[in-house]
């Protein structure tokens, strides 16, 4: 079982419920607060045949794309070929997959239960290690998310995955949680800039907002989310952020579960093949530790809205 410091081990809370009064709130806290709540296993339904069929596909992933991407809400399949004879077998184990992970959350962290919103769940079958891929698509660097094409404004992302690798950990690295990173970075990467855009930049933004409202393919996105695009780029364009914040390597062993807010705890993957992941935006009227949420810690570095 792994102990370090970004983890918090959860033994009350099992497939049976709490086993020793309701937690919730204390646990929603934590994990606004920066740490990863761990369990030691798979608090939901995962059937054996549904993690073997996934393991399976390893002898055919020519035929996939770098990750599966389930969306729950329309329930459509993508990073698997139409004509692959899986296809169909594969839809159904993403959709088992989403369901039993979301009656886990309602359950597990129920002041989010009625306020989230569902966003999509992922198989990511590849060996994460010395992939070649471009510096900001690298998931190696310490970085925190930022959805390009699902703008949040403001509401915040909390990831649920899966180590079904029988064998072999996943290990990240995390570093210091947004309330204590941002205060010491996020001026030097411009946030005021962003909270308080030029003109010139104001009438390029009130241009894509017409673009989108006229049906263009342009996310309108608020001064939050378009900061939170570039400091996910600027933490992995920062070699002395990289080389010297203070982080922490986590191994995550075989058949271990957890949760974490990916756009508040700055994480990087160093090894794991065979993950299972379901997103979830968790809107700030649900959060039970606001002022801990990137979108207020960011507002009062820079005494601005920037929710819109
Ligand atoms: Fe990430």
């Amino acid at each position: 079982m792994n102990t370090s410091a970004a983890c918090s081990v959860v033994n009350d809370f099992s497939r049976n419920g709490w086993s020793n009064g309701d937690r919730s709130r204390e646990w929603c806290a934590e994990l606004e607060s920066g740490k990863i709540l761990l369990f030691d296993g798979v608090p939901f339904d995962l059937p054996a045949a549904d993690r073997e069929f996934l393991l399976s596909q390893k002898q055919a992933e020519s035929r996939f794309h770098k990750n599966i991407s389930y969306r729950p809400t329309t329930d459509v399949l993508r990073g698997i070929a139409n004509e692959s004879p899986d296809r169909e077998h594969m839809q159904d184990v993403m959709r088992r997959y989403s369901k039993q992970v979301v009656e886990f959350v309602k359950s597990f962290l129920a002041p989010y239960a009625k306020d989230f919103q569902l966003d999509y769940a992922s198989f990511r079958p590849l060996e994460e290690q010395s992939r070649d891929l471009a510096l900001h698509k690298r998931n190696d660097l310490l970085h925190v998310d930022a959805f390009p094409t699902r703008p949040t404004r403001g509401a915040r992302i909390l990831r649920v995955f899966t180590n079904i690798n029988p064998s072999v950990d996943r290990v990240w690295t995390t570093g210091e949680p947004f309330h204590r990173m941002a205060p010491k970075l996020a001026e030097a990467a411009g946030v005021k800039r962003y909270a308080d855009p030029s003109l010139a930049d104001r009438f390029v933004y009130s241009m894509q907002s017409a673009g989108h409202k006229v049906g263009l393919p342009v996310p309108t996105r608020a001064r939050y989310d378009r900061f939170m695009l570039h400091f996910h780029d600027w933490l992995k364009e920062n070699a002395e952020f990289q080389a010297t914040s203070p982080k922490v390597r986590t191994d995550f062993s075989p058949g271990c579960t957890w949760l974490v807010y990916t756009d508040g705890v700055p994480h990087a993957v160093l090894s794991g093949q065979y993950v299972l992941e379901q997103t979830f935006i968790i809107p700030q009227r649900a959060l039970c530790a606001a002022e801990r949420s990137p979108l207020l810690v960011l507002e009062q570095i820079c005494n601005a809205s920037m929710s819109s």
